[in-house]
């Protein structure tokens, strides 16, 4: 029972693709769990660069199963591009993907539905990525959505389809939306899809509890990050599924007790796309130094990221919610030009220092970061493989973090490439990789 599960420990786009990645050899399966193609997850090998999706890391590793979780939300055009990418690079995806018949399928009303959301006064724009993926959820809870197995299913898709429409209609009626869809069209569209997807679709909760039940390794690859999880998140300003470690058991369809542990992935500073709160945002040139070392562009939508200082009571927070036993800090590399680096040790509310993480996104906003201040190293990390041999400040900075956290940081990424990573020996992030 080795099995582990990778979780973003911020607001998404922490590098879980490349510690996926450089984790995946003692692995068999990759799965994830939630989400859809709101993620984009870079993996660079070489000169390569590979910017998955829907697809787990894993694919990237020959011979590996690569699974597509019931807790998905599937854009099958979207998968079906992702699908061609991989196979144009020379993976033989068909033998290594298996995909959910339990997840749910967007259509291209989905994204309508949210257009018409996030464009409107009467709600809060959320800044989603536009991919119909929270409309997909609603209807996935609403209990009308159309998954996987419905769409396979000759007989019953197109009556599935034709009552999730005429709802849609009349939705688009009463709000007058005036944007017109051939229905009919789009229905035969992801007919052809579905036989597209077909060899690939199973009972993947069963194929990966077998799995384990054989004594194979599973990794668990999250999406998104805790502060976007519906639950546990800055909500409203959240994504519309459970981001966090314990979606990885309803999402894969897994047992809790089949879980050895959960490693937190963060950057050495944060990161936020979309709106929402954000305590340690910087609005001024560091920030702007930050986005331009760390090339902190959306990989979906390509939108400037919004960068601040690293945020110790928000690691606090992700690692009790998650229960990391370890972290894998990413782009320290990024900080290296910097004098002097600022981390948030704890919040003040209305003049008050809090412990609390609060509950409402207005709170959260008012919160007032309380930082301490360390000097940078001021020379390259980029090459160095061992910890020890990093600068000493960079070393004081690690266990600063360490301390303010409560939880070792197993594993510093000092660049993109797959090499470019520290592995800290003793740690129990070596001793849950076995
Ligand atoms: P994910 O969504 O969590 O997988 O993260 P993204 O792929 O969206 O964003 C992380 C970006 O940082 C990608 O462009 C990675 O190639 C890059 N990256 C990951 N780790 C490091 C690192 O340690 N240093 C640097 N400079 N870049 C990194
Ligand atoms: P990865 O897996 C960063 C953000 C959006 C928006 C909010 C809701 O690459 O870390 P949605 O389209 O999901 O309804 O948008 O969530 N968001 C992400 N931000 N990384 C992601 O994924 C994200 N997926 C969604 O910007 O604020
Ligand atoms: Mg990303």
């Amino acid at each position: 029972m080795n099995n582990i599960i990778i979780v973003g420990a911020q607001w998404g786009d922490e590098g879980k693709g490349k510690i996926v990645d450089m984790l995946c050899e003692p692995f068999d399966v990759v799965v994830r769990y939630q989400g859809g193609h709101n993620a984009g997850h870079t993996v660079r090998i070489g000169d390569k660069k590979f910017i998955l999706k829907l697809i787990p890391s894993g694919i990237l590793h020959p011979g590996k199963r690569a699974v597509i979780g019931n807790g998905l939300v599937i854009d099958p055009g979207a998968l079906i591009e992702e699908i061609g990418m991989l196979e144009a690079a020379g993976i033989d995806v068909t033998s290594q993907l298996s995909i959910s018949n339990r997840a749910h399928v967007i259509f291209p009303f989905h994204r309508m539905m949210e257009k018409m959301t996030e464009d409107t006064h009467r709600r809060i724009s959320i800044g989603t990525t536009s991919r119909g993926i929270g409309p997909c959820y609603e209807d996935k809870i609403g209990r009308r959505g159309i998954r996987m197995v419905d769409l396979l299913d000759r007989e019953a898709f197109p009556a599935l389809f034709d009552a999730l429409v005429e709802e849609k209609e009349i939705i688009a009626r009463a709000l007058e939306i005036h944007e017109r869809m051939d229905f009919k069209a789009i229905r035969a569209q992801y007919e052809a899809y579905g036989e597209r997807l077909r060899p690939m679709v199973c009972d993947t909760a069963r194929l990966v509890n077998t799995a384990m039940a054989q004594g194979k390794r599973v990794m668990f690859e999250g999406a998104q990050g805790t502060m976007l999880d519906v639950d546990h998140g800055t909500y409203p300003f959240v994504t519309s599924s459970s981001a966090a470690a314990g979606g990885a058991c309803t999402g894969a369809g897994v047992g809790p007790t089949r879980i050895a542990g959960a490693v937190g992935v963060s950057k050495a500073y944060v990161t936020r796309v979309g709106a929402g709160p954000f305590p340690t945002e910087l609005k001024d040139a560091s920030g702007d130094e930050i986005r331009k070392r760390g090339h902190e562009f959306g990989s979906v939508t390509g939108r400037p990221r919004r960068c601040g200082w690293f945020d110790a009571p928000l690691l606090r927070y992700t690692a009790m919610l998650n229960g990391f036993d370890s972290f894998a800090l990413t782009k320290l590399d990024v900080l290296e030009s910097l004098d002097q680096i600022a981390v948030c040790v704890a919040y003040r509310l209305d003049g008050r220092e809090t412990l609390e993480m609060p509950a409402t996104a207005r709170e959260v906003e008012r919160l007032e970061p309380v930082y301490e201040v360390l000097p940078g190293w001021q020379e390259p990390v980029g090459n160095v493989t061992r910890y020890e041999d990093l600068p000493g400040n960079a070393r004081r900075y690690i266990e600063f973090l360490e301390s303010q956290v409560g939880v070792e940081m197993g594993c510093i990424s000092v660049g993109a490439e797959r090499t470019q990573t520290i592995l800290r020996p003793e740690s129990r992030f070596q001793k849950l990789l076995g």
